[in-house]
Parts: C-alpha cells; structure tokens; sequence
C-alpha cells in the first residue's frame, strides 16, 4: 500500500465566505468576533479560489489532502434538510482534487458547532451527537459515492476542555463539569458516526491529539502524575474508543471531584464501534511532575498535583517544544498499547515568516522541525509501528483559532491582503522529500 503523503486544513481557518450561499454562524465566527478580534469571514478566501488551490495542492506532489466540511454551510443552524448551495461546493472540492489524482480526506467536524446548537447547550445536551450524526448523514449521502476515507471529530479533547473548561477556545466557557458530559457526548458523536460511515464501506477515522505526557523524573510522584495527565488527554478517549469502557483510575479521578461522565445503556458499545485508523495530530510533548513549586504533593482541595513542565528544548515561534524523539515514542506506545494502523493527520509548526522582495519565504527553521518529524515517523516504522500517512499542517498560513492571522503554520505562505499563495522552502523540501519516499 502506498504511503499517504497530504496536507491538512479546515473549513473555518481557509474558507472564508461566512455568510454566503446560505451558511449560519457557528460558535466560532462568534468567538471569533467577540474574543478573538479577527474572524474567518473572509481568511484565505478559499471558498472562491478553490480550483487554484487544487493546483496548488496538486504542486506539492501529495497524494492526498485532508480538509473539513462546514456544518453550517451544509445544515444551516445544525437542523433540517441539506442547503444545496452548500453541498455543492464539496462537490466541486472532491471532483476537483479526483481529477487530478488528489484522494480527499474529509473530516466531518473540526470545531464549528452551529451556534444555535450551542444555544441549546452545545456538547453539553446530549442532543447534540444525534445533531451532529443527522448533518454527517447529509454529507455522507452526497459525497460518499467518491470519497473513501473520513474522519469523524477532530480532536475531541480541544473541543471540550479548551472550549468548555478552560474558555480558550469557542464557545469560551468555564466550567469543568460541562467538560466532562461534552467529553462524553463528543465520543457518542463519533460512534454514531463510525457505525454510519462504516455501514457504507468507508474507511474511518477519528483525529486525536495525544501528545506525550513523559514524568519529570523517576521519582515515583511524577511517574503517576505523568499517569494522570495521559489519563486526562489520552486514555479517557483511547480506551473507550478500543475497549468499550473509560479508564477506571480516570473515573475515580473525575468521581473524587464531583464529576461523572454521563454515559447511557448501549452508549460504549456504539462508541466502541471498531474504526480502521487512528488520526494523530503531534506537536509536542509535556513533561509531568507530581509536586508543586512548594513541594506538596496534593493541592488546596486535598486533590493530587499534577504540574506540567515545558521540556527544555529550543521551542517554536508558539512556544511549543520541538520533541520529535517523543513522536517515535508516541507513535510506538500508540501501536503497542492500541494496535491501531495509524495516520499522522496533523504536525506543523509556527514559525514569523520574512518574505523576501518576491515574496519568498526562506523558512529554514519549520524545514528542519517538518525533516525531524518525519524522520521520526520513518523511524517509527522502523521499529514495528504501522504508520500509513503523514499529513503537514498546513497546507497555507490561516486563521489559527485564538491566535487569529498571526502565528503562521502554513507551507504556502499567503499575503492577506491580496491573498496571493508563494509556496516557501518548506513546501518546496516537502515535494522533494515525497518524491524520495518515507
Ligand atoms: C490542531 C487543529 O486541528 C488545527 O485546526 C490547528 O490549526 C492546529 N492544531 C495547530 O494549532
């Protein structure tokens, strides 16, 4: 089997035409507008440019591009029938990327709830993995004749924690509690969606970020709190997801604070519902200690300390450590302790780009960060690991959630105001690091 080689984006960071054709806001173009200060309502204008983009893609030499459909593009206001104008621009997207022997990945939701879901509770209301099943069914019944491979949620721990504990990302609420039953629901989401998906023969996966949670030392205290962490990010959605059940340390954990997830009769088996690849979308890994700066082991609420601590590596213009040993180490345990056939389905960096007179930019540092990672993907393959792809994040420079325009992991670089695409150093060493294979 080839290996796949693509790159990523999704609807709300490059679309643009927020309002057009029918679609309704979702809980980002809020956030967007009300906490972050810029917004998706044009970004890189793909909407209107997408042939050339096609070409664009097409240029890099990948033999696949993952992107996302925009529920309310599809499904106005996340209920009803399909909004034909909507669907007919995937439509376009997919014959466009076949014909010139792109195969689309397509990821069913990549964070941009309706709004008017999340008026109704967002991925706190149960309701809301049935909304998002009925919307994937639309997509499915239009496209699912020419695409093969789909992805389900992506991210799912982004959604919730970022979104609903910690307010970082839309819909910006604080609320751990809200967290864990969108945690739940988000799983549901995905079950309902594999067993649809895989009922029609296709190929399916979910995207997670696992990221690596490696003890500060080998005192005993930060190898259970390095536990805890990856109990919390990783396993409470790994372990449903292959064994039909959450993990009983994470249960307790969540129990010993008030906290439960709210599951329902039939729900693990439908969350279990065997999928064909695991998506992992690495950045970086974190190092766990079990004490705080003090040295207590339990905080104010009597509740153990669990202290992320940066790696001491250079880091990038994000101020995320480059760890690309830990990748291998990911991508290993991953394939050991799960089995799952994995997909590298995001990794990029950010790096301030400097174009030269012609627009050129010379981006040696997200060169080196893209050859370390892939590199560690070959050397994971090496050593046992079935790893079947690598998408590069991103395709362009786009709107980068919270950090709007600025920060930039695209391998094309685009200039906003004019919205022209120069492929830098890194797109150019991607093509050539393809054409002489993983
Ligand atoms: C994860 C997300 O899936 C993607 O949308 C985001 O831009 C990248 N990581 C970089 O933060």
């Amino acid at each position: 089997m080839a290996f796949t080689w693509g790159v990523a984006t999704s609807a709300y960071q490059i679309e643009g035409a927020a309002a057009e054709d029918g679609r309704t806001p979702s809980i980002w173009d809020t956030f967007a507008r009300e906490v972050v200060g810029e917004t998706g309502d044009v970004a890189c204008d793909h909407y209107h440019r997408m042939p050339a983009d096609v070409q664009l893609i097409k240029s890099l030499g990948v033999n696949a591009y993952r992107f996302s459909t925009s529920w309310t593009r599809v499904q106005p206001n996340g209920r009803g029938p399909a909004n034909p104008a909507g669907l007919a621009f995937y439509d376009r997207l997919v014959d466009e990327l076949l014909g010139n022997g792109i195969e689309p990945w397509l990821t069913l939701y990549h964070w941009d709830l309706p709004q008017e879901l999340e008026d109704a509770g967002g991925w706190t209301n149960r309701d809301t993995a049935y909304r998002l099943a009925d919307y994937s069914e639309l997509v499915l019944s239009r496209l699912g004749d020419r695409v093969q491979n789909w992805s389900t949620v992506n991210e799912p721990w982004c959604v919730a924690y970022l979104g609903y504990a910690y307010g970082v990302f839309a819909p910006g609420r604080r609320d751990f509690g809200a967290a864990v039953a969108a945690t739940h629901h988000l799983l549901l989401a995905h079950g309902l969606q594999a067993s649809m998906l895989k009922k029609a023969g296709k190929t399916v996966s979910i995207p997670l970020n696992i990221g690596t949670a490696t003890p500060a030392s080998d005192d005993p205290v930060d190898i259970a709190a390095a536990w805890r962490a990856d109990g919390n990010v990783a396993r409470i959605f790994l372990d449903p997801l292959r064994h039909g059940r959450y993990p009983a340390d994470v249960v307790a954990d969540l129990a010993a604070r008030g906290y439960e997830l709210p599951v329902q009769d039939g729900d693990m088996e439908i969350i279990s519902t065997p999928i064909d690849l695991l998506g992992v979308n690495f950045y970086f890994g974190q190092d766990f200690a079990g004490r705080d700066l003090d040295g207590n082991t339990v905080d104010a609420s009597g509740h153990p300390v669990v202290r992320e601590i940066k790696p001491d590596v250079p880091q990038t213009d994000l101020g995320w450590p480059i760890t690309p040993d830990r990748f291998t180490t990911l991508l290993l345990r991953l394939h050991r302790d799960y089995g799952y056939p994995l997909v590298v389905t995001e990794n990029g960096a950010v790096y301030e780009d400097h174009p030269d007179g012609d627009g050129f930019v010379e981006d040696t540092e997200r060169t080196a960060y893209l050859t370390a990672h892939v590199d560690a993907v070959a050397a994971a393959r090496a050593q046992g690991a079935d790893v079947r792809g690598y998408f590069a994040w991103s395709l362009m420079d786009n709107f980068e959630w919270a950090e709007g325009y600025a920060k930039r992991f695209g391998l094309v670089h685009v200039d906003y105001e004019t919205q022209t695409r120069t492929p830098k150093r890194s797109a150019l060493w991607f093509r050539d690091r393809i054409a002489s294979g993983i």
